[in-house]
């Protein structure tokens, strides 16, 4: 989704705004634009589709200047434009604003300026910012600070914002609400940017900004926050957490790829310093483990892959810890009816973050007074700011839009938290276990990734077909709807996920002579069942493609392929199976020239509701 970029310093603003939005092109967008200062005030370009095409704008017409701000926009209020496009200008041109987030009472502030004489130039609810500004400024306030804060009064929504004004030359305001934004600081400058990644590595010291903060940045390396002492601020500042490495191709062809390779040492960063040979530890669970696992319900609440997850953490926390457990499509929980209150537990689980429908899910539980926890990769992110206690994943920057290690390293961190809330009950004697068997999940992750020359020729037989269906049971079925999620998004093929003994109560009647069935067949308490549901799609003319331990001798009977996987506890069949599953999506996505990194419509952080 939208994305964020500034620079102040002694370089030319517009090359490095450009790169910062390159870095930034991962999470989706559909236009986008940069604002500079110059001796004569502002000037700015903007051009819709990929950044190429301001590149070559930027090349046509360059823009001078140490200071400015940038943006990658991903349509929300009006269509993806040149004119609804950031940089926002004022009426007489000389604020300029860039914005991430949701001003909601936009309407009402647009008809009270458009009233003063205010023209508008965009359809967006942005611009009213550069409108507000542009007023405060008129009224001699000092600042563009103070202009900034008084503005904010005004607004009710959520916002990351960056600002310039050819009043106050030299500098950048920046604010906060509900939507990331961090501050860097580098040999040459200072940065803005909503994602760590913008900064391109050429960030030393790093400073997430909280909510309700404003800051100044200037072009001589001063810095302030609003009301905060230069020594807390100081004192905020820490390393940057995102590194060159994490988010180049490192050699791959697609960020895709090198994310499902990375799986063995990513789950590694999960389990580092957490998993003993007896015991778990987790820092963010120590002070609230007695409420939690006390709670009359968790609830958990996520979006798409992190909902899948969560599906996962719901079965080994009732299987583990015997707490009943509900999951929650994030968006579906916001209503007056949701019936949490203060005797539950609510876990957000969100690789970024920063997704608004599991924010403002956790907002509610908040209002109910229920004990919040977030499960996600992203250290200071809004769901972790929110939270206050919970698990990061440390699995090292996501960056391509399909979730891969993140949906391994949630589903760790939930074997991880079943494991410690069971040990707090009294229930360690049946874990033994799935403790060696955490021990074993990078190697096992290891041999699921050389199946990836079988799923090729796999893919070659398939690759017509438009249509699959994944089945699975118990631990199995997060794993089928989450690999048809993958399917769906990276290669655009109509892929229906499924607990297997609903196959015939509809979905068979999709089944047709070659249609792809893909069986989560792993050795499991269901695996006769599962064996029983395969037959039934065999016999409609199904091609059975199936995930099956190695040794098994009952599964080749019935598919038509087999994709064997290590022996493994069947409560950690999701992480190790999830493996195969995202290397046919991939390969799928590859096979049709589609670009697997940045599906179309899609983004990676949806931070609108
Ligand atoms: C997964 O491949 C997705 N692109 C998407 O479903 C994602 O998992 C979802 O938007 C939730 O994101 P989050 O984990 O950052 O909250």
């Amino acid at each position: 989704m939208c994305g964020i970029i500034g620079y102040a310093g002694s370089r030319n603003a517009a090359p490095l705004l450009l790169q910062g939005l390159r870095r930034l092109e991962y999470r989706g967008y559909d236009s986008a634009g940069v604002a500079t200062l110059t001796c004569e005030g502002i000037a700015h370009r903007r051009a819709v589709g990929k950044l190429v095409n301001l590149e070559a704008l930027l090349e046509k017409e360059p823009l001078l200047g140490t200071v400015g701000i940038g943006h990658n926009r991903w349509a929300t209020h009006g269509k993806p434009t040149v004119e609804n496009a950031h940089p926002h200008t004022s009426c007489n041109g000389r604020v300029a604003v860039v914005h991430n987030g949701t001003i909601e009472n936009y309407i009402e502030l647009r008809k009270e300026l458009e009233a003063e004489g205010c023209t508008f130039s965009s359809e967006t609810d942005t611009e009213v910012v550069a409108h507000l500004v542009e007023r405060a400024l008129r009224t001699g306030v000092p600042s563009l600070e103070d202009a900034v804060a008084a503005s904010l009064t005004h607004l009710r929504g959520a916002y990351a914002l960056a600002i310039i004004s050819a009043e106050h030359p030299g500098e950048i305001v920046a604010a906060r609400l509900s939507s990331a934004l961090f501050i860097g600081f580098g040999a040459e400058g200072v940065m803005l940017s909503s994602d760590e990644v913008g900064f391109n590595g050429s960030a030393s010291e790093v400073l997430a900004l909280e909510d309700g903060e404003v800051a100044t940045l200037c072009a001589d390396g001063s810095r302030r926050l609003r009301g905060v002492s230069a020594e807390d601020m100081q004192a905020r500042i820490t390393p940057p957490s995102v590194s060159l490495d994490d988010i180049d191709k490192g050699g791959y062809p697609h960020l895709m790829l090198k994310e499902i390779d990375e799986q063995p040492d990513a789950i590694r960063n999960v389990l580092r310093g957490r998993l003993g040979t007896n015991s778990i530890k987790l820092g963010g669970v120590e002070a609230i483990k007695g409420r939690l696992a006390d709670s009359r319900r968790i609830y958990m609440v996520a979006c798409g892959t992190s909902y899948h997850a969560a599906l996962f953490g719901k079965r080994l926390i009732e299987g583990l810890v015997r707490i009943p457990v509900e999951v929650a499509l994030a968006s579906e929980f916001f209503h007056e009816d949701v019936l949490v209150d203060k005797r539950d537990s609510v876990i957000g689980v969100s690789q970024s973050g920063s997704t608004f429908d599991t924010l403002r899910a956790i907002e509610l539980a908040k209002k109910r007074k229920a004990l919040t926890f977030g499960i996600t990769n992203r250290v200071g992110s809004e769901l972790a700011q929110l939270t206050g206690a919970g698990i990061y994943l440390h699995v090292g920057p996501e960056c391509a839009v399909a979730s891969t290690k993140a949906f391994t390293g949630q589903a760790t961190a939930f074997a991880l938290l079943a494991l410690r809330l069971a040990y707090e009950r009294g229930y360690m004697q049946d874990i033994q276990p799935l403790i060696r068997g955490l021990a074993m999940l990078p190697k096992w992750v290891e041999q699921a990734l050389r199946t990836r020359a079988q799923i090729q020729s796999i893919v070659a037989s398939i690759s017509k077909a438009q249509r699959a269906i994944f089945i699975g049971r118990g631990y199995g079925v997060p794993l089928a709807l989450e690999g048809a999620l993958k399917l769906k998004e990276v290669a655009y093929i109509d892929a229906h996920g499924y607990a297997a003994g609903e196959l015939k109560h509809g979905p068979l009647a999709l089944v047709e002579e070659g249609t792809p069935v893909v069986a989560v067949a792993l050795r499991s308490k269901v695996h006769t069942a599962m064996l029983a549901n395969m037959e039934e799609a065999k016999a409609r003319g199904a091609h059975v493609i199936a995930l099956a331990t190695q040794g098994d001798y009952e599964v080749p009977c019935v598919a038509d392929e087999c994709i064997e996987l290590p022996d493994i506890p069947e409560e950690l069949m999701a992480i190790v199976g999830a493996i195969p599953l995202q290397l046919l999506a991939y390969e799928w996505g590859v096979a049709k020239g589609l670009d697997v990194d940045q599906p179309r419509n899609l983004a990676k952080s949806v931070t609108v509701g």
